[in-house]
């Protein structure tokens, strides 16, 4: 963070809000994170050990490994249809797609027949992305929407993605549910504030309906776009995707909105634009909607358990059999923070989607029917 001073998103959303009233917290966040000329996600180097946040494949190259024998494995439940397109959404600095890649290599015979598609919106992350990829003959093509991705047969990869599309937020009152919106103090600071009621049962399950004042019920209304979007790829062609990131199994009530600045949680009012501002994912609501659209759903199943089934353990041996003693301990300290429960393990899950046509991706094996879903309003 600078230097305290107002950052020039601070000023322009405040001017905006004293002129036109409080806005939502879903518009306060699409804001801060894809302002064209100030987001956060438009400038900077968020990722790693110099930005605000570390992430999976950043922690060790094991973990795209167990993703790269995911892509190879669930290709072959498709059917090895060729050629075959690899869709990455939020590639960061590329260091997943490159550890998939280089695995990929190694255990298929028909390495030649992929191209690679990232679907990257920061203009810094695209070119640490080709800097990164340099070394792969594959095509790679770049892509601001995933619906502008090509329709084929598809294998998609998305870790830390859906964290980061902005949330609407509703608060309890003693009588209904609210919008929940941004506003400015007497003294001219951001706050949240109580804005428009909610008609009954809309987006707020029901069951919600006697909770306490105070209580948040947070909606991504991204997903929708998203599944949608899948559905129409999916309509034609087989196609698995893979969605990694820290979530619940929802309906839950509770308030995930987070920033994050060097490493640290701050509040998500300080210098707009220059720390990170993430929601945990309703993996229910996102099952919900592709059993909608008639995708499969698989999971949530916990990092720690997805990574341990695809054999994290012994590759992490493997490595370990051929390491000084040093490296070993780095190895051991890395794998642990990736499946161990109070680590990565439990917080971060995964869910599988799939065409209608497809048998089960591994390693999942319920699949998530429409009454489980259904249900839960
Ligand atoms: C938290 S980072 C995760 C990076 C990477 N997947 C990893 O695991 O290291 C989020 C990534 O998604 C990208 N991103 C965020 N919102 C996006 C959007 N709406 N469309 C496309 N990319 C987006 C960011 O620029 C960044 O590359």
């Amino acid at each position: 963070m600078s230097n305290g001073a107002q950052t020039l998103l601070e000023q322009h959303l405040k001017a905006y809000i004293h002129a036109n009233g409080p806005i939502s917290t879903r518009a306060f966040m699409e804001a801060c994170l894809y302002d064209p000329e100030h987001g956060y996600y438009r400038a900077g180097n968020p990722i790693g050990a110099d930005g605000d946040f570390i992430t999976a494949p950043e922690i060790s190259q094991m973990f795209g490994e167990m993703i790269g024998i995911w892509s190879v494995l669930t290709w072959q439940v498709m059917g090895q249809p060729m050629p075959l397109q690899l869709i990455e959404l939020g590639p960061g600095r590329g260091t997943l797609m490159s550890d998939v890649l280089r695995c990929l290599s190694q255990l298929h015979p028909h390495f030649e027949v992929i191209s690679v598609h990232m679907v990257e919106r920061s203009v810094n992350l695209r070119a640490a992305q080709m800097a990164k990829l340099e070394p792969f003959s594959t095509p790679i093509q770049w892509y601001e929407n995933l619906s502008d991705v090509p329709h084929g047969p598809s294998l998609l990869i998305a870790n830390e993605f859906l964290d980061c599309l902005p949330v609407r937020q509703f608060v309890k009152t003693d009588q209904a549910w609210h919008e929940r919106v941004v506003s400015l103090d007497e003294a001219g600071k951001f706050c949240f504030a109580v804005g428009e009621q909610m008609p009954k049962g809309m987006i707020v399950p029901e069951r919600f309906v006697e909770a306490g004042p105070g209580s948040i019920f947070e909606f991504c209304p991204d997903f929708e776009g998203i599944v949608k979007t899948l559905h129409h790829l999916a309509q034609k062609y087989p196609f698995a995707g893979l969605f990694i990131d820290y979530g619940f199994e929802g309906p839950a009530l509770g308030e995930t909105l987070q920033a994050l600045h060097r490493h640290k949680m701050v509040s998500p009012f300080i210098q707009p634009g220059e720390v990170d501002l993430t929601a945990h994912v309703d993996f229910t609501a996102l099952a919900a909607l592709c059993v909608a659209h008639g995708l499969k759903a698989y999971g949530p199943k916990d990092q720690g358990a997805f990574l341990s089934q695809l054999g994290i353990g012994e590759r992490a041996q493997k490595l370990v059999d051929n390491a000084t003693e040093l490296q070993a301990e780095t190895l051991i300290k890395d794998v642990v923070r990736l499946v161990a429960p109070e680590q990565m393990g439990s917080l971060f899950k995964v869910m599988s989607i799939t065409s209608s046509g497809m048998a089960v991706p591994p390693p999942f094996d319920q699949r998530i029917e429409a009454s489980h879903v259904s249900s839960t309003n």
